[in-house]
């Protein structure tokens, strides 16, 4: 049987490098996508079938560079998960347009610019495109004018794949992640935070890396043959409720 190649980006930690790991136990060879050279390198250690690339997705000339090597190592590309990410955030009047920016490049023009260079390689083999965004995305709240933004557009640059790739056998879905505790959540929640997001979600946790990575894995897998466009918020029912209102439960 061929074994089928996956390109993850931001696979050096967090969300993508459980992904990375979920898709090599299913049989796949996966490119392990990441800026931090180190962290890539720590993370590549021990996994056969798996290859490191160093590339920021946010500079268009290494993603030209990179996507070349990766198909020269593998000679195929199945699937791609845009999962690299950052998060800053901060309220509007103090949202400078680096800060602004800096959001932006990686989790938006990231995601267009890996996917636009893999398109040759994904047509080939009628491939599929799986964009991470967030519940960010999905809902707006405080402090996130930048995130919150480029993730909606994420959800709305998977729409535009969707239709436009589907003639070619190209699938393209996007999965938004309640809060998980990553890295990234680490860095942004406080103790305050967590309990509150514990309160507002129906199932009063946070999620863990791969129960995201398993939503991603099966929209790259053939179980998903027929499934394209879509959004689907891992999050525990954070999406579906409406107004949180504490006092009401208690
Ligand atoms: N953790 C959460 O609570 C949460 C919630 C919703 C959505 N997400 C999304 O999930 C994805 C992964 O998040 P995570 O929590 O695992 O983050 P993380 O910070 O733990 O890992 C992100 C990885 O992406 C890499 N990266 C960042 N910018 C890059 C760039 N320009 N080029 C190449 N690599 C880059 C980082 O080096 C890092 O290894 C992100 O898109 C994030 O927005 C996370």
């Amino acid at each position: 049987m061929t074994q089928k190649v996956a390109l993850i980006t931001g696979a050096a930690r967090g969300i993508g490098l459980a992904t990375s790991k979920l898709m090599l136990e299913r049989g796949w060879q996966v490119a392990m996508l990441d800026r931090d050279s180190a962290g890539l390198s720590t993370a590549t250690e021990g996994l056969e079938e798996a290859a490191p690339f160093v590339c920021d997705v946010s500079i268009a000339e290494q993603v030209e560079e990179t996507l070349p090597a990766i198909l020269s190592k593998f000679g195929r590309l199945d699937a791609v998960v845009n999962n690299a990410g950052v998060a800053e955030f901060g309220p509007i009047e103090e949202t400078d347009f680096a800060l602004w920016r800096r959001v932006m490049a990686t989790n938006l023009d990231g995601i267009f610019l890996v996917s636009q260079a893999a398109l040759p390689a994904l047509r080939e083999t009628r491939g599929s495109i799986v964009n991470i965004g967030s519940i960010s995305g999905l809902r707006a709240s405080t402090l996130r004018v930048a995130y919150g933004t480029s993730k909606a557009a994420v959800i709305q640059l998977t729409k535009q794949q969707a239709a436009e790739l589907g003639e070619h056998g190209i699938r393209a879905n996007c999965v938004c992640p309640g809060p998980v505790w990553t890295n990234m959540a680490k860095s942004v929640h406080s103790q305050e935070i967590i309990d509150a997001y514990h309160d507002a979600i129906p199932l009063n946790r946070y999620g863990t890396e791969t129960e995201i990575a398993e939503v991603i894995a099966f929209l790259c897998s053939d179980q998903a043959s027929y499934v394209t466009g879509q959004v689907v918020a891992s999050d525990g029912g954070f999406d579906s409720t409406g107004v949180g209102l504490p006092a009401l439960r208690k």
